[in-house]
């Protein structure tokens, strides 16, 4: 028998839940999590009676991001793996989609909220981009994204010394929209979700559209720079030694 995927895709109306249910491992995501992922983002898109995406989590984490195992065990060599064709399906998503982020939310965690619409937190998330600690750069283009959203000097602390944040800060900066307490969060969701159905779908794909055109193509460029980057980094012996020694629990 195969493993689970530990990923629950649920269409409740008009909109699509995306839900990363791997609590024993802090919903870490494997290969056959980003695919489950990405068909359903891929199907989404071309779903004309769909309004909306969530992505949410089963307690405890958001996502601890990518599974450091896999790192080891089937590093992408190219750009051709379930990561990138998730993160491509996420960019591409024409439905606004939101986040809801209860608990760790790590690397691809957080970088995957830079292409969000609307993120809701609670008040005890907690975000950290550890890429150089591991010996690794950014991805998902957060190396572009992110100075442009928060500014360079708060972006550096993130990227650069992969120093953790907290609900507030994240919220200050404005990677998240909203921080709530942990027994609102599926209410201000369930809330955000509504109002998007109910608003006229063209406008809402349109507007969305809108929103990305200023900064598609420079998010594309950084977004293939740092794959190129990021794939070299994981043969590297800096990497192994970082995640083994997380493995061994070093
Ligand atoms: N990949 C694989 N396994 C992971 C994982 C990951 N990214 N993150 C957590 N796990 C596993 C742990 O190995 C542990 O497994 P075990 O119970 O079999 O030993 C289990 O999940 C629980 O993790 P633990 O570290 O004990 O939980 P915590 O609450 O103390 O800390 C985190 C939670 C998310 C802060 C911490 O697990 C962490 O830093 N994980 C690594 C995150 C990371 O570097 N991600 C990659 C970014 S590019």
């Amino acid at each position: 028998m195969s493993d689970p995927v530990h990923v629950q895709v649920v269409l409740e109306g008009p909109v699509l839940r995306i839900v990363i249910d791997r609590p024993a491992k802090k919903n870490a995501l494997t290969l056959a999590m980003y695919t489950a992922m990405a068909e359903a983002l891929e199907q989404a898109a071309a779903n004309a009676d769909l309004r909306a995406v969530l992505f949410t989590s089963s307690s405890g984490a958001f996502t601890a991001g990518n599974d450091l195992g896999d790192f080891l065990k089937v590093p992408p060599t190219s750009g051709d793996t379930p990561v990138v064709r998730f993160l491509r399906a996420l960019m591409a998503c024409p439905l606004p989609v939101v986040a809801a982020v209860d608990g760790a939310a790590v690397g691809v965690g957080v970088t995957m909220l830079l292409h969000c619409d609307l993120v809701v937190a609670t008040d005890r998330a907690r975000f950290s981009m550890p890429f150089t600690k591991l010996g690794l750069v950014p991805e998902a283009a957060s190396s572009f994204l992110l100075p442009a959203l928060v500014g360079r000097q708060r972006a550096s602390a993130w990227l650069l010394l992969g120093q953790p944040f907290d609900a507030a800060e994240a919220l200050a900066a404005g990677l998240v929209g909203r921080v709530v307490a942990p027994d609102q969060l599926a209410a201000v969701t369930d809330g955000l979700l509504a109002e998007l159905a109910a608003l006229p779908p063209q406008a809402m794909r349109q507007t969305k559209q809108l929103i990305g055109d200023g900064t598609r193509a420079a998010t594309q460029a950084a977004f293939d720079r740092e794959l190129g980057i990021f794939v070299e980094r994981l043969r590297s012996p800096e990497t192994f030694a970082a995640i083994t020694a997380f493995m061994t629990k070093r």
